[in-house]
């Protein structure tokens, strides 16, 4: 397959530069566009050292028409992979039109701006949170949908804004149809093993592997561990913990799809992006001690609103139609976590 132009979109962030460092070495050109909103461009500057390879980078928010419509006039893209949006579900319920805004009015725009490009070709960053609390534990891409917050909620319209454009492919018997992948990530965690990129949260972190690193490293003093009166093997939270270099390898794994016959005709389809199997808090804490000798203080405190009990993938599909599963294991999420922090125990700052 030839390597085109990919265009990354929220590339300066977490999930987003590891996928700059696996489409630069498997051959693609890459274009960043980052608002820098939620990361900083030594992301960028830690990419090309990683791989070697420049990318082009512009310093840009995606509901800006005029700057986006620039970038596709200038750079010959091919395929958007698109990250770029808001995360923390307790401040998407504060602010959620600022959460509508920037995910699903950017991704609007950036839609309008593919669509007068010709660019028709898209990989988009969704998440297992737009499920709802079905009666089973494992997740298919089938499974009923149902958010409870705004972010979900705001991936959900997306992802219906999405199956929508390409309905109408069928309608209008577009020449040029959309080719769409809806990634729907679990719990993505783990860095890039040379410990240059990693997620470098703003703040306290929400999520539980950010809290455990900084608990491991003394920067805070205890982990609050969110309930452990659920109906699990522990009674704590099992989640399908995923390293973020397979998810990103995902998305690659993606792209050959949306070149291949099984899109030639256009379509827009889900995909779970997961390992298929889920870890609890304690076994999260006990594997954290095996692999890097540090034990982490934790309490037991009340259950966090909203948290479901359990919740994994069935990987299958992925698998059937993009050939692809998970490599990596528990304890390589954890040593390649730890790496990063230990490297870089302040971030990018
Ligand atoms: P991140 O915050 O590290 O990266 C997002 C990037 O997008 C940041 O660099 C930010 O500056 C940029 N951005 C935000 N709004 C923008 C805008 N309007 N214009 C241009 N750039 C903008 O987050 P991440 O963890 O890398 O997540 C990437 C994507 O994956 C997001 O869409 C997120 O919702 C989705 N996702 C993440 C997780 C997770 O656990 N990290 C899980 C499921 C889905
Ligand atoms: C969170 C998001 C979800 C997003 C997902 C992807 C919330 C409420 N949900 O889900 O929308 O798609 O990340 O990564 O933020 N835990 C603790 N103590 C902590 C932090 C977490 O015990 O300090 C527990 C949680 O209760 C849960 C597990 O650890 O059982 C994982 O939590 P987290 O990392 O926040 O991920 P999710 O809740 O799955």
């Amino acid at each position: 397959m030839v390597k085109h132009t990919v265009l990354v979109t929220g590339g300066a962030g977490y999930i987003g530069s590891h996928a700059c460092v696996e489409l630069l070495q498997s051959g693609y050109p890459v274009v960043v566009v980052d608002n820098l909103s939620n990361s900083k461009s030594e992301s960028l500057a830690r990419v090309e050292k990683i791989t070697g390879k420049p990318l082009s980078f512009y310093q840009a928010d995606i509901r800006d028409r005029k700057s986006l419509a620039e970038i596709f006039s200038k750079e010959p893209i091919r395929t958007v992979m698109h990250f770029a949006g808001l995360k923390a579900v307790g401040e998407s319920c504060e602010q959620p039109l600022n959460y509508y805004h920037n995910n699903v009015y950017g991704t609007m725009v950036l839609a309008e701006v593919m669509a007068e490009a010709k660019v028709r070709q898209l990989v988009f960053s969704s998440s297992a949170t737009v499920y709802g609390e079905s009666a089973s534990v494992q997740y298919s891409e089938n499974s009923p949908l149902g958010p409870i917050n705004p972010y979900g909620r705001s991936k959900a319209m997306i992802e219906d804004i999405l199956r929508d454009l390409s309905a109408a492919d069928k309608i209008i018997r577009a020449k040029l149809p959309w080719k769409i992948a809806l990634l729907r990530y679990f719990n993505p965690i783990g860095a890039h093993e040379s410990g240059l990129i990693g997620e470098d949260p703003n703040g306290i972190p929400n999520n539980l592997m950010p809290y455990v690193l900084q608990v491991a490293i003394g920067k805070l003093a205890q982990l609050p561990v969110f309930g452990n009166d659920y109906p699990t093997r522990d009674g704590t939270g099992i989640r399908d913990y995923i390293h973020v270099v397979d998810l990103v390898k995902g998305h690659l794994k993606a792209i050959e799809a949306l070149e291949s016959e099984k899109f030639a005709s256009g379509g827009c389809r889900a995909y779970n992006l997961g390992a298929g199997r889920g870890y609890s808090v304690l076994e999260i804490i006990e594997a954290f001690k095996r692999v890097t000798g540090r034990k982490v203080n934790y309490k037991i405190v009340p259950r966090r609103a909203g948290d479901l009990a359990e919740c994994f993938a069935n990987p299958e599909l992925a698998l059937k139609e993009l050939n692809w599963k998970v490599e990596k294991k528990l304890d390589d999420m954890i040593a390649d976590s730890w790496n990063w922090q230990c490297k870089n125990p302040q971030g990018y700052a």
